[in-house]
């Protein structure tokens, strides 16, 4: 049995998430089902164990399957699905909290993909991205410090845009066609720098809550690299959790 046409653009890892994610979105697998074991989907799809990894991983940051150690991969249940955080701009965040976003921009440029720049937008050292960095305001007070990278040739028009006043994510989505997936996304607390005081009108060492987010489109292309400094102050993050019931650990 093959899944995978090697002809096809979109990444053989993508397209096993894709075979599985079908299953369990029309009902043929159910919550607390077992997925075969990695070397049976090695072999089922013709491909590496590293691909069947990526495709494991792709299908566990969407909520579609929990991995429980030693045990193997289970569809999780749809409940913890639509508790996932959603993937949401700052301008959505912050209308959902009553407020007014808004944007005052420091920098937009094209710059060359550093070696760590590339790495975490999946592309060649060198290539062009576009580099925005604006410091985000709720109801006209600041925020966030946000820099964001995206690769230049998803959406070349976009430092010509009013960066201002206008979503991004918006833009990205309605001028671009581009379709925002999933994200990966690490907090880590630290304390504020000198610029990062000035520019977030808090002083220097007061805490910051540094977010760092990787976005992907539908078919898995990386699209945004962001780095945020939140307020401390001014900012909390709400994640639910809910504890594996016995049906999806077992
Ligand atoms: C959040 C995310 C950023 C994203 C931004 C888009 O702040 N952390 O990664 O770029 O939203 O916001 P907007 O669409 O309001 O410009």
């Amino acid at each position: 049995m093959q899944h995978v046409n090697r002809d096809n653009p979109i990444p053989l890892y993508v397209q096993i998430k894709d075979f599985w994610k079908k299953k369990i979105e029309n009902g043929e697998l159910q919550p607390g089902d077992q997925l075969p074991g990695e070397q049976d989907l090695c072999e089922q799809h013709g491909v590496s164990r590293i691909t069947v990894k990526q495709a494991i991983n792709a299908l566990a940051s969407e909520g579609l399957v929990i991995r429980h150690q030693g045990r193997g991969t289970f569809v999780a249940s749809r409940r913890f699905q639509q508790d996932l955080l959603k993937l949401t701009s700052f301008t959505e965040d912050m209308s959902q909290r009553g407020l007014i976003a808004g944007a005052r921009l420091l920098s937009k440029q094209i710059i060359l993909a550093t070696p760590e720049l590339a790495k975490n937008l999946g592309v060649l050292e060198g290539e062009k991205l576009i580099c925005i960095e604006r410091v985000r305001l709720a109801d006209n007070e600041p925020l966030a410090l946000e820099i964001v990278y995206f690769p230049y040739d998803l959406c070349p028009g976009l430092l010509a845009e009013d960066l201002q006043s206008q979503s991004i994510y918006n833009l990205l989505e309605q001028k671009y066609g581009l379709i925002l997936h999933v994200a990966e996304q690490f907090l880590e607390p630290s304390l504020a720098t000198r610029r990062e005081a000035l520019l977030l009108q808090i002083s220097i060492g007061d805490p910051v809550l540094l977010i760092e987010r990787i976005t992907c489109l539908k078919e898995g292309r990386r699209v945004e690299y962001a780095k945020s400094v939140y307020r401390g102050d001014k900012y909390r993050f709400r994640v639910l959790l809910e504890r594996p019931t016995p049906n999806t650990s077992k």
